[in-house]
């Protein structure tokens, strides 16, 4: 369980620099962890801040960000499209297109409860389904995603941010 102290919500453009600074940061120690050299730069901080400002001044019903907040701090963000980018997916399928918790509060139950906030909005935009995709070498990752119901589906292919092989979770979403 999170910390009762943990706030989420819906983000907005104000919320641009704590996001960017968390997801500068989880990427970073996720990819060390995985042993994975990013191909081309990473953003610098002020420029993800940008990219963040103008994502989440364009959020709307079918594509968003969910922020976790303690004490007023992000701590970690999810960004939730009611229409999944895959050309395959049927009508009504959504998508976790990122999920990243400050890497100081992994294990603390963040992820879980900005997962749940993402299901429950997936389901109530009308999504049966919800498709995401994850480095297929990031084991503790799918484990997360398998408490949701999300199980690799058998689709997969090279991520072009690193090279190493991505893999395609599906979960069926029952009310
Ligand atoms: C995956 C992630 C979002 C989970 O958030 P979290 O707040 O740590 O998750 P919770 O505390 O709710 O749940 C803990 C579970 O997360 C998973 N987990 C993934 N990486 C972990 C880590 N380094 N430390 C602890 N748990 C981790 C485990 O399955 C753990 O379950 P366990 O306790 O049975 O091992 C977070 O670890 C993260 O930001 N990772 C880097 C980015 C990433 O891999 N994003 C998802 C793929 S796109």
């Amino acid at each position: 369980m999170a910390d009762a102290a943990i706030e989420v919500f819906r983000a907005d453009a104000e919320d641009a620099e704590g996001i960017a600074r968390v997801h500068g940061r989880a990427r970073a120690k996720a990819y060390a962890d995985l042993d994975v050299a990013q191909r081309g730069r990473e953003p610098l901080p002020a420029e993800r801040v940008e990219l963040w400002r103008d994502l989440l001044g364009r959020d709307d019903d079918r594509a968003f960000t969910i922020v976790a907040e303690d004490g007023g701090e992000a701590v970690g963000f999810c960004s939730v499209s009611t229409e999944s980018r895959d050309p395959d997916a049927p009508d009504g399928t959504g998508e976790i297109a990122a999920l990243y918790v400050d890497p100081e509060r992994w294990g603390g139950g963040i992820g879980a409860a900005l997962m749940t906030q993402a299901v429950a909005d997936l389901r109530e935009a009308g999504c049966a389904a919800a498709t995401l995709w994850v480095l297929a070498e990031n084991a503790p990752a799918i484990r997360f995603y398998a408490r949701f119901g999300f199980a690799p589906d058998g689709l997969g292919g090279p991520d072009p941010q690193t090279g190493r092989p991505k893999a395609r979770l599906h979960a069926t979403l029952t009310s």
